[in-house]
């Protein structure tokens, strides 16, 4: 594992940054694996200045995002649509047929999460995927369980993510209660990972996820396994 203690949010978002900007210029034609929720929002900010600078170009990259809510259009300005669009993609010259997230308008998620998944592999996997961490260690939406689930499929948020993600919306009642997510396998198969964790209260669930046994309580734990594992944190000294 490839641990990078940074000071604050701002050097971790640079960090972020500067380690997608490194394997786009090295693999224009890279798939790149992406997150949504507070934690990516300034390394997403500082690549979009990288792409004003012109050091950056998106044209021929792919992107398959973690998750996305179910039921939730991506009209809907609390979908992850919605959030990668405005964040993200609709200020860099990425073709948006090649950002893809799960449907979460689909009539029959299981077959949309087969159908995700399948796409994954066809775009050959993910060259590097972004990852945050929940305050209870999940990773994309596995939250925690008595098992690993290899993989993508629907999923029923917790009620601690419930809680934590209400903040985005008008009340925890409107937060839906599922989402599709990548699963454990989809996540272990890219061929690098980043994970970004941001902020004191997650400090012990992070040493637990580094440090501590290898278990589905802790999602994020599974991460040690992983040969191409860069952390990138302000919450650990
Ligand atoms: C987002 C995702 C989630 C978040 C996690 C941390 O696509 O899959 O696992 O990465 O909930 O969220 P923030 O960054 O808002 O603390």
């Amino acid at each position: 594992m490839n641990l990078i203690k940074v000071k604050d949010y701002e050097e971790l978002s640079r960090a972020v940054a500067d380690l997608i900007y490194m394997e786009v210029n090295n693999n224009p034609e890279c798939v790149l694996g992406l997150a949504t929720g507070s934690t990516p929002i300034g390394a997403y900010k500082c690549i979009i200045e990288d792409y004003n600078a012109g050091e950056i170009d998106f044209s021929d990259v792919t992107t398959v995002n973690l998750d996305e809510y179910v039921g939730l259009s991506p009209e809907n300005p609390q979908s992850y649509r919605y959030f990668m669009d405005e964040n993200f993609f609709n200020h860099i010259n990425i073709d948006k047929s090649r950002t893809h997230l799960p449907d979460g308008m689909a009539q029959d998620p299981d077959a949309e999460a087969e159908r995700y998944e399948e796409l994954i592999e066809e775009l050959d996997g993910i060259d590097l995927l972004l990852l945050g961490m929940g305050h209870n260690g999940h990773i994309g939406f596995n939250e925690p369980d008595e098992e690993f689930v290899a993989n993508t499929r629907r999923v029923y948020l917790a009620e601690q993510t419930l809680k934590a993600n209400s903040r985005f919306f008008d009340s925890t009642e409107q937060v839906p209660e599922s989402a599709i997510t990548m699963g454990i396998k989809t996540i272990m198969s890219a061929r690098e990972i980043i994970l970004a964790v941001s902020g004191n209260d997650k400090a012990n669930m992070l040493k637990k996820a580094l440090f501590g046994p290898i278990t589905p309580r802790v999602p994020a734990s599974v991460l040690q396994l992983h040969n191409g594992l860069t952390v990138i944190t302000d919450c650990l000294e």
